[in-house]
């Protein structure tokens, strides 16, 4: 397993950073939900776990994961049914049938070391069944040594996933979303934020292996 840093002591700095973003993340969990397919996700690299809990929180079946084990105790303190996986090696570690798999800003995915990033992607094909869905959201700030979103595509695609959807999220600072009336924001990140968002969220489905029917899962989500 690579290691990233993240240590017990980085908690504190996590959990300000998890608070700071609530609003924002509230807000945009409804713009998500309608692409997961129905059936429960496993959320990877999932950290406090505050999207995990969002999705909890409006019902859906979620399960928040992470390599290291003091942010899985973490979770489990907020009454989430957390565990430890490595996301380098999902099926080694996985429980139980997933039809969705989410990760944010996950390190074995936005790290510039494209050859993790190819093992993950890996990963979470071998993960899913076929038309099961990957939602990855991508930290797209500039001067940043993050992979970019071409490689993101380029190596989904190789791995086997389709791209369903891709769009751009959040044009103001955390902060303001706690400070602006939910119209407005929604307003924003529905226009400017489409565009210019500071983060990319994919949208993947893993493609059925080749010559065999592909699986009938009910459409949840809007495709373009
Ligand atoms: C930048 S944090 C993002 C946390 C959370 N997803 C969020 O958006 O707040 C990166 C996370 O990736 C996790 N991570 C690093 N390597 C991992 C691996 N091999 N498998 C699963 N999680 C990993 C870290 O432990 C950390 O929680």
């Amino acid at each position: 397993m690579t290691e990233f840093h993240y240590v017990p002591g980085v908690l504190p700095t996590m959990l300000a950073t998890t608070r700071r973003q609530r609003a924002k993340d509230a807000l945009f969990i409804p713009t998500l939900v309608p692409y997961f397919r129905p059936g429960p996700i496993l959320e990877i690299g999932a950290g406090c776990g505050q999207l995990s809990e969002l999705l909890a929180a409006r019902g859906l079946d979620v399960t928040p994961s992470d390599v290291q084990p003091f942010l899985v105790d973490f979770m489990l303190s907020r009454g989430l049914q957390a565990r430890i996986m490595d996301a380098t090696d999902l099926v080694s570690g996985i429980d139980r049938h997933y039809t969705n798999v989410l990760a944010q800003s996950i390190s074995v995915l936005i790290t510039p070391d494209l050859e993790l990033v190819e093992e993950t992607y890996e990963s979470v094909h071998a993960a899913l069944p076929a038309g099961g869905r990957f939602i990855f959201i991508l930290p797209n700030l500039w001067g940043e040594h993050w992979s970019r979103a071409r490689d993101h595509l380029r190596i989904a695609d190789r791995a086997g996933f389709d791209l369903v959807h891709r769009f751009r999220h959040q044009i103001l600072p955390s902060v303001l979303y706690s400070q602006l009336p939910g119209a407005v924001l929604r307003a924003a990140d529905g226009s400017l934020g489409r565009l210019l968002g500071i983060r990319w969220v994919f949208i993947f489905e893993r493609r059925p292996a080749a010559g065999v029917e592909r699986p009938a899962i009910a459409d949840a989500g809007s495709e373009d």
